[in-house]
């Protein structure tokens, strides 16, 4: 499809409330035409967690200005939209729940077309909207809730190449920073801390090295944080400043080598998988935002030949351009769901491949 088309995106899987308008053609690059942001750390930080509940209830309040500011924003109104793309899952059902009744509300009122979108897809196909990469391309996706590798075929085709067992990168890094009283979101916070410490410090662990496949896990390494920090506490009475820069770069760097490492083998698979002669390799997701992270990636890139591409930090965090653009890439390509389009809070990418360890008796998660 070579003509423009322009969508209102919508985005409420998780802590973020989020409207944007994206236009473009289906090949990529698009355009953010506006993209509307409203955080809700204020209302979990003294959680150390999102509480789904509070999380739920800030969406449905917020959902129509946040969609009428990345109209007046983007100088349009409905009637100058193709599309409606909506966050369907995976995420807290109540916030995905509010962001569908919002979106069936605006399509039933506009007769516009919705498309239901998976979260991790807008994730996915970021690397399109920002750089117009081409198909195919691996990605690691690696954020507070998911952590996977997948070769990116089509916009609707994900095959997963492997993931973490327990764990998200981000998730670890929340509960490091909640272990050590940094406060939330625990990313950017044990980033900070992290600079100039000593990553070799501590030993933390890089679990399943010694398996050849792509898969990880990162729930160990609270534990071993845990122990190394209530070690120091009760040998000296408290942490010093320089403890806690020690304790974030090692757990910083424990995490980069296992994605890197990680990375590493999935490029070889990716080769092996599709043969592809110019590969690339992008990264997305919250955790996508850490600077020690995106450089051993690049490193990886390097080494293995690929192209890196590591889309702007405001695109790797949540936000609805993402979102609208996955929803026009998938419309595009003929995609589009009735007013009947349930909320699924789990919905894999790759619905072939084996659930991950871990993900329980309510099914895989991602
Ligand atoms: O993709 P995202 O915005 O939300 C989803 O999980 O879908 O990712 C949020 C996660 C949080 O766990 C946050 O702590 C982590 O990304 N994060 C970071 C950084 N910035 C955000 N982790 C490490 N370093 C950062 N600079
Ligand atoms: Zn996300």
């Amino acid at each position: 499809m070579k003509y423009n088309l322009t969508v209102l995106g919508i985005e409420s899987s998780c802590d973020e409330t989020a409207a944007a308008v994206v236009s473009g053609q289906a090949s990529g690059p698009g355009t953010v035409v506006s993209s509307i942001i409203w955080g809700q750390e204020q209302l979990h930080s003294g959680f150390g967690g999102v509480v789904p509940e509070i999380a739920a209830r800030a969406h449905a309040e917020r959902l129509d200005t946040c969609v009428g500011q990345a109209l007046d924003k983007a100088g349009m109104t409905l009637s100058c939209i193709d599309a409606i793309a909506v966050t369907a899952g995976p995420g807290l059902i109540g916030g995905v729940l509010s962001g569908i009744m919002c979106a069936k509300g605006l399509a039933f009122g506009s007769g516009k077309p919705i498309v239901a979108v998976n979260h991790l897809a807008g994730h996915a196909l970021t690397p399109r909207m920002t750089d117009g990469l081409k198909y195919p391309y691996l990605m690691l996706l690696v954020s507070g809730g998911h952590c996977q590798f997948l070769s990116v075929l089509g916009p609707d085709t994900f095959k997963r190449l492997g993931g973490t067992i327990d764990d998200a990168p981000g998730e670890a890094f929340d509960k490091t920073a909640k272990l050590l009283g940094l406060g939330y979101p625990g990313g950017p916070a044990v980033e900070a801390a992290a600079a100039g410490g000593d990553p070799v410090r501590f030993h933390f662990p890089r679990p399943l090295l010694d398996r050849p496949d792509t898969d990880m896990s990162f729930s160990g390494l609270k534990t071993a944080l845990r122990r190394a920090r209530d070690t120091l506490v009760s040998e000296k009475g408290g942490l010093a400043a320089s403890d806690q820069a020690d304790l974030c770069a090692s757990f910083q760097a424990a995490v980069a080598d296992t994605l890197a490492e990680k990375a590493w083998r999935a490029c070889a698979l990716f080769v092996q998988q599709t043969g592809f002669s110019s590969p690339a390799i992008a990264v997305a997701g919250g955790v996508a935002a850490n600077a020690r992270i995106r450089h051993a990636l690049q490193t990886v890139a390097d080494d293995a030949g690929f192209s890196y591409v590591a889309p702007p930090l405001k695109y790797c965090t949540d936000n609805a351009a993402i979102i609208a653009w996955a929803g026009l890439e998938q419309y595009a390509a003929g995609y589009q769901s009735d007013l009947g389009l349930p909320a699924r809070p789990r919905w894999p990418l790759d619905s072939t491949a084996r659930p991950m360890l871990g993900s329980g008796k309510r099914g895989a998660k991602a």
